[in-house]
């Protein structure tokens, strides 16, 4: 029977400081945490015993899915004092995975896709390992695979930096997705109560012993490790959601929405439950709303995500902001974010009225949990 493991134990920096109070896995994508969509995807391809490989604030995690229960299948846990790296995660769940070929998922990546293809493939190919591949026109921040075009052999595994582009032009590469399909004769190559890295130190082995195959997996695909990449993978996600509904929608919006007249919706947008927006405000393109949150007259709020019990008050300008949950924002202000630069809020922060803060032209401007902001920064 194949199980699966997915890694959700590191610390998260570059999504400081949304992480310093939530594991970077539990962040919300269209108002699910990305693992709990990872989850619920192995779980429709049949798969009922996940082990989470945690360690950064393991409590949160251990608390919000349990034994699994409410989501109909068996979560267990190992438990790092410290990371042990990718492999070294694995190695302590050994002899839960010893049985059979087993998924390993990276906690934090958006997908889509059936599961169930990925097997298939890999009893086709019947190597040691099976690696979920995607093209990008950027491969520079990941692991890059090097692949024989017709049998689909991984030649060469290069994690990240490894990868040198021809003329220092990038070029279209398949890059690892951060999901395996493994056969239980990984462990060999592991040493145990180590730090060890499977992209670095497993993964390059098993390819010069040609036993590795890639999978290009179909559908969406996002690593969610920067601010940026959060938000493009919330819009992501948001419209394949929609691309899949049964009837035609341009929103995902809660029906019991309380919104007063004259307030305008610029699809794509969506609302969680308790939510009200008062009048005269514009919300959209690209907004992902939670659950019981406020949003007073006259604001406007495109290109952000707003997490659950944010009170926004009137006359308030929001564009391309992540604004984490409990946040209050008074009369008048301003969160203006740029291309890549984003204006990010932590939990609990409260931005006093008429305070402009602007990103710069170079990088996000974050505030930290439980700050009360009282001065414009730009
Ligand atoms: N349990 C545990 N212990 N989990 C860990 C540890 C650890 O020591 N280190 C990292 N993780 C978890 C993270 O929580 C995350 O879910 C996953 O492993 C991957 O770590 P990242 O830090 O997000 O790595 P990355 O995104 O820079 O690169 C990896 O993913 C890319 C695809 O998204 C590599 O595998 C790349 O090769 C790959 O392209
Ligand atoms: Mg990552």
């Amino acid at each position: 029977m194949t199980k699966a493991i997915i890694l959700s134990g590191g610390w998260g920096t570059r999504l400081r400081p949304l992480t310093c109070t939530i594991p970077k896995t539990l962040i919300p994508v269209v108002n699910k945490p990305v693992i709990e969509r990872q989850i619920l995807l192995l779980k429709s391809a049949g798969i009922n015993e996940i082990i989470l490989a945690v360690s950064v604030m393991s409590d949160i995690l251990r608390n919000y899915f349990g034994n699994g229960e409410k989501l109909g299948l068996n979560i267990h846990y190992t438990d790092e004092e410290n990371p042990l790296g990718t492999a070294g995660a694995i190695k302590l769940a050994e002899d839960f995975l010893k049985d059979d070929n087993f998924f390993m998922l990276n906690g934090d990546v958006i997908l889509n896709f059936n599961f169930k293809e990925m097997i298939k493939a890999h009893e086709h190919y019947k190597g040691k390992g099976l690696i979920a591949s995607k093209v990008l026109d950027d491969p520079s921040r990941y692991g890059v695979l090097i692949v024989n075009e017709e049998d689909n052999k991984i030649l060469k595994f290069l994690e990240k930096s490894e990868y040198i582009p021809p003329n220092g032009k990038s070029i279209p590469m398949p890059i690892n997705a951060g999901v395996y399909l493994l056969d239980p004769e990984i462990f060999q190559y592991i040493d145990p109560r180590k730090k060890v890295s499977i992209e670095r130190e497993v993964f390059p082995i098993l390819a010069r012993e040609e036993k590795l195959y890639h999978y290009s997996i179909p559908g969406i695909w996002k690593d969610i490790g920067k601010p940026e990449e959060l938000l493009e993978g919330n819009i992501l996600l948001m419209n394949d959601l929609l691309k899949n509904q049964k009837e035609i929608k341009e929103n995902l919006i809660d029906e019991n929405l309380d919104i007063e007249g004259k307030t305008t919706i610029y699809p794509p947008v969506t609302i969680g439950e308790n939510v009200v927006i008062r009048k005269n405000c514009k919300i959209g393109p690209n907004v992902i709303i939670g659950d019981n949150v406020y949003i007073g007259t006259n604001t406007e709020i495109k290109e952000a995500l707003i997490y659950n019990e944010a009170y926004i008050s009137e006359n308030v300008k929001c564009e391309k902001t992540i604004i984490a949950d409990s946040c209050l924002l008074r009369d008048g202000v301003q969160l203006i974010g740029n291309n890549n630069n984003l204006v990010i809020l932590s939990s609990f922060v409260e931005v006093l009225d008429n305070v402009k803060l602007i990103a710069p032209s170079t990088s996000s401007l974050t505030v930290c949990h439980h700050d009360v902001v009282r001065l414009d920064v730009s």
